[in-house]
């Protein structure tokens, strides 16, 4: 039996290429995640509201166009090219209320009791210091407002992420177990909801988003999943290694497929707190 090699571990700077590719040109085309933490937030027309990790712009660009012209929305995250593309969707949608902060956010450059929300969207699993974090996002809070964050829902809640990082590790002879172990920390148990408590949060809530997503048998639609987490390792397999992957690939959505289309499962899980 091959012993399996560790995945490469790609830095943030790297990752933003495929992540590039894959965003939204303008708006959101699955607001419904983005809608539910504006809603979780308590965020209105005319806040001014902090994200945190805002990556290629969710859920900042739906934030900006919810809380209109009189608000303003900080979009912060630590690498600067994944900002870069949230600003040109900004720029195509006419935005001048989103500014962009290039920031670790275990060290907000902000004063404290600035902001009337804080929202992450898939950051907080990505930081070491997870109390830092919402320290931080406490303490940047005006008394009495909010902070929420998304984390995915548990492996077999998210069909599409799941299958993909389990069949294409197995076909590359490679373990890519601590990816999947990041991905979904805090999508179960009561982790994330004891660190808003000890940094300070009250009446902290836990709700979930769970949706079945109906994709038309229209081709591989893993694929962009698929090249964007693992593209460099399949351009150097042989043309057969990549027949044979895409041939597990189809095998393992089959028993998803009803009809003319596949029905896959997503989950999201939002921690929110009240800052005192
Ligand atoms: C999975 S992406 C999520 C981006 C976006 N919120 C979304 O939902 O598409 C994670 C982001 O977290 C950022 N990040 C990771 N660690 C961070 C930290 N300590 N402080 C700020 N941003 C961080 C990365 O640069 C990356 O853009």
């Amino acid at each position: 039996m091959q012993d399996k090699k560790p995945a490469p571990d790609q830095t943030w700077e790297e990752k933003s290429v495929g992540r590039r590719k894959t965003a939204y040109e303008t708006v959101s085309k699955d607001d419904a995640p983005n809608q539910m933490l504006i809603s979780l937030a308590g965020i209105r027309p005319g806040d001014a509201v902090l994200d945190l990790a805002s990556g290629t712009g969710e859920p900042a660009i739906s934030i900006a166009l919810h809380v209109g012209g009189e608000g303003r929305v900080m979009a912060t995250d630590m690498t600067p090219a994944m900002l870069e593309t949230a600003r040109q969707r900004a720029r195509r949608l006419d935005l001048g209320h989103i500014t962009f902060d290039v920031c670790r956010m275990e060290a907000l450059p902000f004063e404290d009791r600035t902001f009337d929300a804080v929202t992450c969207r898939f950051g907080i699993m990505h930081v070491s210091d997870p109390l830092a974090a919402l320290t931080e996002a406490r303490r940047v809070l005006k008394p009495g407002k909010k902070a929420a964050f998304m984390v995915h829902g548990p492996p077999q809640s998210n069909t599409l992420w799941t299958i993909v990082h389990e069949v294409a590790p197995r076909v590359l002879h490679i373990d890519d177990s601590k990816k999947v172990e990041r991905h979904f920390k805090f999508s179960e148990g009561d982790e994330l909801a004891e660190l808003f408590r000890a940094a300070g949060f009250d009446t902290v809530g836990d709700e979930s988003l769970r949706r079945t997503v109906v994709t038309p048998d229209g081709g591989p639609f893993w694929n962009e999943l698929l090249t964007r987490d693992y593209g460099k390792l399949i351009d150097a397999l042989s043309e057969t290694a990549q027949s044979d992957l895409a041939a597990e690939m189809a095998s393992a959505f089959r028993e998803y497929r009803k009809g003319g289309a596949y029905e896959l499962l997503t989950a999201q899980r939002f921690i929110t707190g009240t800052a005192v």
